[in-house]
């Protein structure tokens, strides 16, 4: 089972990223995660093109979103929805051939350092994705408050908060083992 992981913050010392790279070392059995590169991709321009070809970045990022089982967005959350970063990913993701968004199972997994855990952003990704088809987890959201005392060297620390993250991965699984 591939999983490729969208981080939604570039600074090396990201909580976001914190979270994410916990993600491969509590991930149930079979399930590989991978993450994907996507602060070097241009804003969304047509002009970009060259014969309706979009720049190799964006051709790399959509055939392995593509060819991946699942999908899992990691996310901050910026003036109450979430990174600009994100969005243009998923701008130029969604006007590929391979419709890669289309009947994708998806993760969104938010976080803060403050008492919200970043979920409007949570929900705005999910607005956002739905439209290309994503198809997310039910029961529940991975919104992680208080970020800053739930992590060290890098990771997620915390017990319970390790816990919530690999729940929702199995979640995952199953919503990939429904969909066939
Ligand atoms: C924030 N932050 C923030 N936090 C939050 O819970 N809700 C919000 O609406 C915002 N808005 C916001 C806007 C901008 C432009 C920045 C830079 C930050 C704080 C944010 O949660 C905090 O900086 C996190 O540490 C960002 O995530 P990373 O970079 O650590 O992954």
């Amino acid at each position: 089972m591939k999983i490729v992981g969208l981080i939604g913050s570039l600074r090396k010392a990201a909580f976001t990223r914190q979270m994410m790279e916990t993600l491969p070392e509590i991930a149930p059995e079979g399930m590989q995660i991978e993450m994907a590169q996507i602060g070097h991709l241009p804003f969304y321009d047509e002009d970009l093109r060259v014969e309706g070809e979009a720049p190799a970045d964006v051709r790399a990022l959509s055939r392995k979103i593509a060819a991946a089982d699942g999908l899992i967005v990691g996310s901050p959350e910026y003036n109450r929805s979430f990174p600009a970063v994100i969005k243009n990913a998923i701008d130029w993701v969604s006007k590929e051939p391979e419709k890669a968004l289309m009947g994708k199972p998806t993760l969104i997994a938010t976080q803060s350092p403050g008492q919200l855990g970043g979920i409007l952003s949570n929900y705005h990704l999910r607005q956002v994705l739905s439209v290309s088809g994503a198809v997310f987890i039910t029961g529940g959201e991975v919104a992680i408050t208080r970020i800053g005392e739930k992590v060290a060297d890098g990771r997620v620390s915390d017990p319970e908060t390790r816990d919530y993250l690999r729940s929702h991965l199995d979640k995952l699984a199953d919503l990939i083992q429904r969909q066939g």
